[in-house]
């Protein structure tokens, strides 16, 4: 087993969209139900090109076969795919805004193996070699419980209206980043 963590590029679109998708479905069904989802992979759940081009999209392989991936982000933008929330590209500016977390996904048949930890060490590293000393994140209900156990806090729980009117239960959370976690 060689676990490969790497940015991910435009050449890795058609397999992380698979994934995302598989991950949404199979480890969100027990938070929502069936016709959220439907709405809201592709929407709310999804890969964003923009998070590609900034360079800040990342995926780990295993044995050559992408099985994780997760980002984070210095724009506004704070969840979804892309064309959700489009106009939110404003850059954040370290020491007065917080960084974001974004797109956490872990094939289903990968899950609890530590993947959604090592990801998220990497992208609160690379937040904080960027400047950031606090990051955020919309976090969905199947999420919170990888990000408490890493130090996150519950800012809030709302709903996040999606097309069509679908309401999407998520939680925003909250870090103060440091330098001591990391690869
Ligand atoms: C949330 C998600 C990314 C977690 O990834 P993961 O690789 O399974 O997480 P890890 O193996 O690193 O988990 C580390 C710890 O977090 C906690 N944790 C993670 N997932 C958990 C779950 N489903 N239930 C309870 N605790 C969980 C546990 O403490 C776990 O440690 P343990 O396995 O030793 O008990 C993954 O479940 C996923 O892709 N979910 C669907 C998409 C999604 O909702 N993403 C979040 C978007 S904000």
């Amino acid at each position: 087993m060689s676990d490969i963590l790497r940015l991910a590029t435009e050449a890795d679109v058609i397999a992380l969209s698979a994934l995302i998708a598989r991950s949404a479905r199979e480890l969100q069904a027990e938070f929502y139900p069936p016709e959220v989802l439907d709405v809201a992979v592709g929407t709310a759940f999804g890969l964003d090109p923009m998070l590609l081009a900034d360079e800040t999209y990342y995926l780990i392989e295993r044995d050559g076969q992408p099985v994780a991936c997760g980002g984070w982000s210095f724009r506004a933008k704070t969840y979804g795919a892309a064309g959700h929330l489009a106009d939110a590209t404003a850059r954040m500016q370290p020491g007065r805004d917080a960084a974001r977390i974004r797109a956490f996904f872990v094939a289903p048949d990968y899950a609890r193996q530590g993947l959604g930890s090592r990801l998220l060490a990497a992208c609160e590293k690379a937040a904080h070699e960027a400047g950031f000393t606090e990051a955020e994140m919309v976090a969905t209900l199947a999420g919170e419980k990888l990000y408490s156990r890493h130090g996150w806090a519950v800012d809030r729980a709302y709903t996040e209206i999606l097309p069509g009117g679908t309401e999407l239960p998520v939680i925003r959370m909250t870090k103060r980043l440091s330098s001591r976690r990391g690869e």
